[in-house]
């Protein structure tokens, strides 16, 4: 399977990629992880992209798609991946056409996830995240068993520096600008679905499989 998970930033892409990964036995590809562990590694990739990311603005595409083609060339891609927040500008959509039909690749389905705006703000606001093991968690919807403690690892979650009231609404408005056009992008190429966003985690995941099967 070569999915890829499109939608506005805290709509909950994240949150089911990990579910939809390990059900289907394929490797999960978060370009917005990737950046933030090379943004902490402080790599030369990483000091490019911080500033981007701390604004809510994208990292320019020659990065970003440089890491994906590394990424998906490996040995763990070549029976299919999970794209997360990968692609997100026309440009990387049709980088990645022309990488995979090299490959005499396709991708299988998009799965565009929607969600009112009050309900993506709430879910950004609340958001706390595990710096070690990446696991995400919310303050009402999704708590950890002990308050600002990761479940899986025991450390100390942070919110992240893009998730501050200031950039929610810039990150909106360059996904806006930017990244939905792909929602026809991937409509005229009949390979995309529309997920409803909105209720648990649990009933989202029903109707993902339901939409995946
Ligand atoms: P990235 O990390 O990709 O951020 P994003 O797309 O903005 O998505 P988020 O991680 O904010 O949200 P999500 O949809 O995964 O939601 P989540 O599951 O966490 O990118 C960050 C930055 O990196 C970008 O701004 C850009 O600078 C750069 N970047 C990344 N990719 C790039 C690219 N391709 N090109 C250029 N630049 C790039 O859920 C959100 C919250 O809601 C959590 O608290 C969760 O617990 C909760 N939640 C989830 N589901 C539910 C539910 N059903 N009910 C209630 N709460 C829920």
């Amino acid at each position: 399977m070569r999915v890829i998970f499109l939608g506005p930033p805290g709509v909950g892409k994240g949150t089911q990629a990990d579910f939809i990964a390990q059900k289907y036995g394929i490797p999960k590809l978060s370009t917005g992880d990737l950046l933030r562990e090379s943004v902490a590694k402080e790599t030369a990739l990483g000091k490019e992209a911080k500033g981007y990311m701390n604004r809510g603005e994208l990292v320019p595409d020659g990065v970003v798609i440089g890491l994906v083609e590394e990424k998906l060339g490996s040995k763990e891609c070549q029976q299919g991946f999970l794209l997360d927040g990968f692609p997100r500008t026309v440009t990387q959509a049709d980088q990645l056409s022309t990488y995979l039909t090299a490959k005499g690749e396709a991708l299988d389905r998009v799965v565009y996830f929607s969600l009112s705006k009050d309900e993506i703000v709430r879910r950004i606001s609340g958001r706390r995240s595990c710096p070690e093991c990446k696991a995400v968690y919310h303050l009402e919807s999704v708590p950890p068993k002990s308050e600002g403690i990761c479940d899986t690892c025991g450390k100390s979650l942070i919110q992240r520096n893009d998730d501050k009231p200031e950039t929610i609404e810039s990150r909106l408005a360059v996904y806006q600008e930017q990244t939905a056009p792909l929602i026809e992008y991937y409509q005229n190429r009949n390979i995309l679905g529309e997920l409803d966003g909105a209720g648990l985690v649990s009933a989202v995941q029903d109707r993902l499989v339901a939409l995946l099967a």
